[in-house]
């Protein structure tokens, strides 16, 4: 019996020279690496590309402030620390992010309190957020998640509220908008990744932004060993407050300053790409496409699409149908990935509330509450990572692909819910033994 999906010996839909690898590299991103090192001036707080950066950042986003990390995570732990948040205080934040948005929180001796998402926007959900403030919280870090914003109005009316500290965790959401206002100048303080899948690529790196000039002297201090330093001061070597050497270098900087240069081209075009998507895939019964609010820009940093497998009259496992699927669109040479299957509370850290050794910081005698880390509470998360792929991958994502890519996956989405019996006979015990990231082709 002849059969059609690639997984089955059919004829591939998309060929691979059409992909474009993440992140792109041009000939001016080499130059300006290449003239850090002929500078031999490769690292120091005040460094020019380190300094350009900050700069350049500051003005694209809108800010009076920017300081340059080592990584986003180390950017929003110098932002809780910037926030007073210490021993027994709370802080609230999404329980669909990754990791880094709940360890800033650890790394401070604070303690992480998760809500649930809004199902249709994959961010924190506002209404969700009152019941859990206790008067142990202190800040609310809320998380663009796939480069789309969360919904900061209500956000900021609840922090207000509460006199609670807003910490945008934008890593994901460079160039992204929120009625009108740029992310990262709507909350108190504001991070933004550098690691090499974001749509601002610098290899690892992270920018912290505010307006405030307390927060940005608090937040350098973390970052530089518990110095104090005015901006353009120098060094004094001594200690104010516990840091960390949380400096970025001068070639990663170089390397994200000539990428900003096009961060709002390439998220064009990944918008571009991610509402072709939509409008294409919602044309396909059993999927739907991720919800922008109209008043929001997204980048489209991750693509999620949910995956309704009753609305073709099948009763199976979500996560089974996912995996059948996401072996056969990859077989037909599509990049689909699976990114975060849990909610944050599950992962063993918090069921077993350990950070560094005697169940501190949640055993510390300056935290007199008990937050409870159970999977049942976070439904809509469970629902939406067990039913959705993301189309793209850290290799091959959204930004710098040709349309003509996203049509040949279109056809190949077409042509697996077409053949949707075939999909179903696919023996995906092997892939998983190859991890969720695993790629078919390392099988
Ligand atoms: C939502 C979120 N927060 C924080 C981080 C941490 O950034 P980094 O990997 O630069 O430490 C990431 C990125 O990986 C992220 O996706």
């Amino acid at each position: 019996m002849s059969r059609n999906l690639a997984v089955h010996k059919g004829e591939k839909t998309v060929p691979t020279e059409n992909k474009i690898r993440w992140p792109v590299i041009i000939e001016e991103d080499k130059q300006a690496v290449m003239e850090v090192l002929n500078s031999g001036k490769l690292w120091g707080p005040y460094a020019p590309n380190c300094r350009g950066l900050e700069s350049e950042f500051a003005a694209y986003v809108g800010t009076k402030y920017c300081i340059a990390f080592n990584s986003g995570t180390a950017a929003l732990h110098a932002a809780v620390r910037a926030a007073g948040i210490g021993p027994g205080d709370e802080v609230i934040t999404s329980a669909y992010s990754f990791l880094a948005s709940a360890v800033a929180v650890l790394h401070s001796n604070g303690i992480p309190v998760f809500v649930d998402i809004d199902p249709k926007t994959h961010n924190i959900d506002p209404g969700k957020i009152e019941e859990k403030i206790t008067e142990k919280t202190k800040a609310i870090i809320p998380v663009h998640i796939e480069g789309t914003p969360a919904d900061l109005d209500e956000i900021l009316r609840i922090a207000e509220k509460h006199d609670l500290i807003v910490i945008e965790d934008a890593a994901e959401a460079h160039g992204t908008k929120y009625k009108g206002r740029n992310i990262g100048t709507i909350g108190d303080m504001a991070i933004f990744s550098l690691n090499t899948t974001k749509n601002l690529p610098g290899g690892e790196g992270g920018l912290f932004v505010t307006n405030n000039v307390e927060y940005r002297g608090r937040a350098n201090m973390v970052r530089m060993f518990g110095e104090y330093m005015e901006e353009g001061e120098g060094r004094s070597y001594v200690a104010y407050t516990l840091g960390w050497n949380y400096r970025t270098q001068e070639m990663p900087a170089a390397f994200a300053r000539s990428q900003l240069r096009r961060l709002d081209k390439n998220n064009e075009n990944s918008r571009r790409n991610g509402e072709y998507l939509s409008r294409e895939l919602a044309k396909i019964k059993g999927l739907e496409p991720p919800f922008v609010p109209a008043h929001s820009v997204s980048n489209y940093y991750k693509y999620r699409l949910r995956l309704k497998p009753k609305e073709l009259g099948l009763d199976i496992d979500p996560e089974e149908f996912r995996d059948k699927l996401l072996f056969a669109l990859r077989e037909e040479g599509v990049d689909v990935a699976i990114w975060q299957t849990k909610p944050l509370v599950s992962n063993p850290l918090f069921q077993i509330k350990d950070g560094y050794g005697s169940g501190c910081p949640w055993s510390c005698p300056f935290y007199n509450g008990d937050v409870i880390y159970s999977e049942e509470h976070y439904p809509a998360t469970i629902d939406l990572l067990k039913n959705s792929i993301i189309v793209g991958s850290e290799e091959y994502p959204l930004f710098p692909q040709k349309l003509t890519l996203m049509q040949q996956y279109v056809e190949a989405f077409r042509k697996a819910f077409d053949n949707i019996e075939e999909v179903l006979e696919i023996d995906v015990s092997k892939f998983r033994r190859a991890g969720v990231t695993g790629r078919a082709e390392e099988l």
